[in-house]
């Protein structure tokens, strides 16, 4: 393959193994199962596989062909094909998603001091107290109170530090190193997926939890936030609308079939996610144990409460306490190093500076909002006394960027590529040195459908929201953070983004 100074992917397994380790993160074994529970099961699959159908494999390609036809990354691929308007998105998606990357290695130094746990007394056997989040802290050892202290205490800095360091190690010498550490990761993480996967489904019980998965509760089918979840969790989960991809797809040689490569990466993500979505639910259901509640609740103490139950023998529940939780380190790690690397690769194309400048101007303000988002009853003390891990920093940016940033970038890139370079340029571009062959219903895709669907879910929710704080969260009072973290974002991303796009 050939060498750029950009660097460059030793060979097209590197690739693929690099996407779908970026893909594959806490997004497929976490965000999925809460979110299937919350919007119904079964249900929730038809939202799901609208979205990986009509959005999301389509606008993979669109990443993925945007990063070979250029070369570049994100936003001055997009200034490429589409002018400063396009490059302004691109620093916008980029700088939103700095956001995301800073509360996903928070939680990933959450889940490293769940894995020390293990050493520590946090996964016993039989402590399994009924499922009850909010309720005063009982005096059995506990998941919940483990993980309360945990977010409470200034080791958690450490644990974070720990994850920003590996990610910088990882970066340092950019494609060369992912494509080592993504070779034993990706596999590993396959693994231990799949040794949870059978555990869980030879339980007694544990296809009670499967059948859930996949009985479908229609009731809420017709509500706009339902088909918002799936949307957002579809292009979260396949790293699209972050810059991400077209980062990595611009280290591929011009000829490469991206319409192939999209199709390997998506249906590796969810295929994990599909299994991941069975280990979960055969697990808490085998203990009668309740998956609802939020994301956070459910990886950090639900599932390890049923951890907790799933033998008798003490280091059984311990080896699986601590194999679960560096699951989720592997698979979140090979996931944040592609985030950090979209912004990474966009500073060093556009500044022309070191790696190790842009890693540091990224790494900076990141690993302050890391701690930020890692210790919450620290910044909002009203946390521990209203009993909840609702209203806080992390659940407010979680429903502000995370809700609607992938899927602004999603609709504003499909137009700029639908209408400004031209669909059928674009599948021109695809189809060159593609075996299959994309008709003509992709351009319709691309200039009408996904833009229309994009920006209807948009309107529709925000219409839904109530005041500026989203609906989702129940102010006891007037929480400062609910009103300052959005507009705080606005500023940061809108300002940032028009700075770095005037910049010559
Ligand atoms: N796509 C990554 C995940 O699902 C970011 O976690």
């Amino acid at each position: 393959m050939s060498t750029t100074t950009r660097g460059s992917w030793n060979s097209k397994l590197g690739f693929i193994l690099a996407a779908s380790g970026s893909a594959i993160g806490l997004g497929n074994i976490v965000f999925f199962s809460s979110n299937a529970y919350q919007y119904g099961g079964g249900a929730f699959y038809l939202p799901y596989f609208f979205a990986l159908f009509v959005l999301g494999l389509p606008i993979m390609m669109l990443e993925f062909g945007l990063g070979t036809m250029t070369g570049k990354s994100f936003p001055l691929a997009l200034r490429q094909v589409s002018g400063r308007k396009g490059e302004f998105l691109g620093w916008w998606a980029i700088i939103s998603a700095l956001f995301i990357t800073s509360y996903y290695i928070a939680l990933l130094g959450w889940a490293f001091g769940m894995m020390l746990g293990a050493f520590n007394g946090l996964f016993e056997p039989g402590v399994t107290a009924p499922f009850a989040p909010f309720a005063e802290p009982s005096p059995e050892p506990s998941a919940m109170i483990f993980f309360f202290d945990l977010i409470a205490s200034w080791k958690t800095i450490i644990f974070i530090l720990i994850i920003w360091s590996l990610n910088m190690l990882i970066l340092w010498r950019g494609t060369s190193t992912i494509e080592k550490v993504v070779r034993v990761f990706v596999p590993l993480m396959w693994l231990f997926m799949i040794c949870l996967v059978i555990r869980g489904a030879t339980l007694e019980g544990g296809f009670n939890g499967i059948m859930y998965l996949f009985t479908p509760d229609f009731s809420g089918i017709a509500d706009p936030t339902v088909w918002k979840g799936a949307f957002s969790q579809m292009f979260f989960s396949l790293s699209l609308g972050l810059g991400t991809m077209t980062a990595y797809a611009s280290y591929l040689p011009k000829d490469s079939d991206q319409i192939n490569n999209s199709m390997l990466v998506s249906f590796l993500n969810c295929g994990f996610e599909f299994i991941a979505g069975l280990a979960i639910f055969s697990i808490l259901f085998v203990f009668a144990l309740n998956p609802a509640g939020t994301t956070l609740s459910l990886s950090f103490f639900v599932i390890p409460q049923g951890i907790g139950a799933i033998s008798e023998y003490a280091w059984v529940v311990k080896i699986i306490g601590f194999a679960f939780f560096l699951l989720l380190v592997v698979a979140g790690l090979t996931s944040s190093i592609s985030l950090i690397e979209g912004p990474a690769s966009a500073l060093i194309d556009k500044l022309k500076i070191s790696r190790a400048k842009a890693l540091a101007m990224i790494a900076i303000p990141g690993f302050i909002g890391s701690i930020l988002f890692g210790l919450p009853t620290i910044v909002d003390p009203d946390l521990i006394n209203n009993g909840t891990l609702g209203l806080n920093l992390l659940d407010i940016t979680d429903h502000w960027v995370f809700g609607y940033a992938l899927l602004v970038v999603g609709f504003v890139q499909t137009v700029l590529m639908g209408w400004v370079l031209g669909a059928d340029k674009l599948r021109a571009a695809l189809n060159k040195h593609s075996k299959i062959k994309l008709g003509k219903w992709y351009e319709i895709l691309i200039k009408f459908i996904a833009p229309a669907l994009l920006l209807g879910i948009i309107v529709l929710s925000l219409l839904q929201e109530e005041g500026l704080y989203g609906h989702d969260f129940e102010l006891a009072g007037m929480n400062w953070l609910a009103i300052f973290i959005p507009i705080f974002w606005l500023v940061v991303s809108i300002g940032g983004a028009a700075y770095l796009t005037t910049r010559e």
